[in-house]
């Protein structure tokens, strides 16, 4: 009979519709993470950014601690941001590491610093288990902690995208030397990789935030140590560059610096300098770009409302090393990603 088959052939394709709406809406494997946090009544923000810090209070990391307690009650912080290579030397170990308590909780004891925490692994943490940083059973032992592989966070007048860079560099899996990573979540690296990528340029195009800043371990332009992360220059820079973003944020090389360069609208700022510091070794070829370079202990401090934002690097004393500010007009018309609304 023809009537029957015509409902089979309509089903079908309903059902068809139904699927491939829910292939192409549903939530991707692999989206990312978003949470939110107020701005102040004002309207403005305001954030301390450390990285590269546990060690049990050792190499000044105590310092840094004090200063960014007297300079977050300062500039009344809304929260802080930690750049990776939270656990020297191996990350955690467990979940049951005393080291979370020896060297987070009990070494940022400030008032100004009971904020939350949003924190990146490092290559450093890889080393440890890495699931462990990631449990959200560490909140019971310290409501502050907060760290995920990528992930994104809205703060109205701008969005953060926190990404995960260990899995980019080659060298990791290539050369381990004597170190084992924990690529638990990670393997295989090609598809993470890709849908990471994916999920990053999906979300910074679809921000409507007035700023972007990202916020990964490794550098993208550095004249510490390590350099320039060759492999987040080529894959994720792209991204970044294409989308409008104001501020790349790192640590990984274990100072404290500013690099702007002439083809590129992205400040590049590296707050590496939460503990052991001064390895001594600085190059960059074009000193019109190095803006700032610190060498030592520090942390830096970032101020924004809708139209504004200023930095300040410190030491350990809290003394101001460097500024910088720029400011972006109420509609912007100059950038083509901006949105008017
Ligand atoms: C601690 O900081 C001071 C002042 O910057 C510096 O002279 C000293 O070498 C630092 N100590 C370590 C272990 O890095």
């Amino acid at each position: 009979m023809a009537v029957p088959r015509i409902e089979n052939t309509l089903f079908g394709l309903a059902f068809m519709t139904l699927v491939l709406a829910g292939m192409l809406a549903g939530p991707c494997e692999g989206e990312l993470e978003r949470f939110e946090h107020p701005t102040k009544a004002d309207g403005s923000l305001s954030f301390l950014v450390v990285g590269d810090w546990g060690r049990r209070g050792g190499y000044n990391q105590s310092a840094v601690a004090i200063q960014m307690g007297v300079v977050g009650e300062k500039l009344d912080i809304d929260f802080i941001v930690s750049t990776g290579d939270n656990f020297y030397d191996d990350g955690l170990t467990g979940i049951d590491d005393p080291a979370f308590d020896e060297s987070f909780s009990k070494i940022y004891t400030a008032d100004s610093l009971q904020k939350q925490w949003y924190s990146v692994l490092g290559n450093h943490d890889y080393r440890g288990d890495v699931l462990a940083q990631l449990n959200p059973i560490l909140v019971k032992l310290d409501s502050r902690w907060l760290c995920l592989r990528s992930f994104i966070l809205n703060a109205d007048i701008v969005e953060f995208f926190f990404v995960d860079t260990t899995p980019f560099a080659e060298k990791y899996f290539t050369e381990p030397e004597d170190h084992v990573y924990d690529w638990r979540g990670v393997l295989p690296r090609k598809n993470y990789l890709s849908n990471l990528l994916k999920d990053v340029d999906l979300a910074l195009r679809e921000s409507r935030a007035k700023w972007k800043i990202v916020v990964g371990h490794h550098t993208i332009k550095s004249a510490g140590h390590h350099g320039n992360t060759d492999e987040v220059v080529t894959q994720l820079l792209p991204i970044l560059e294409a989308n409008g973003v104001d501020l790349y944020i790192n640590g990984h090389d274990h100072c404290l610096q500013q690099i702007s360069t002439s083809d590129s609208s992205i400040q590049f700022l590296t707050s590496g300098g939460g503990s052991k510091a001064w390895r001594g070794d600085i190059s960059w070829l074009n000193p019109e770009e190095l803006k700032f370079y610190y060498d030592g202990q520090g942390f830096m401090s970032v101020q924004m409302t809708e139209t504004r934002v200023d930095i300040a690097f410190y030491d350990i004393l809290g003394n101001i090393l460097h500024k910088w500010g720029a400011s972006k007009a109420l509609y912007s018309i100059i950038n083509e990603n901006s949105h008017v609304y």
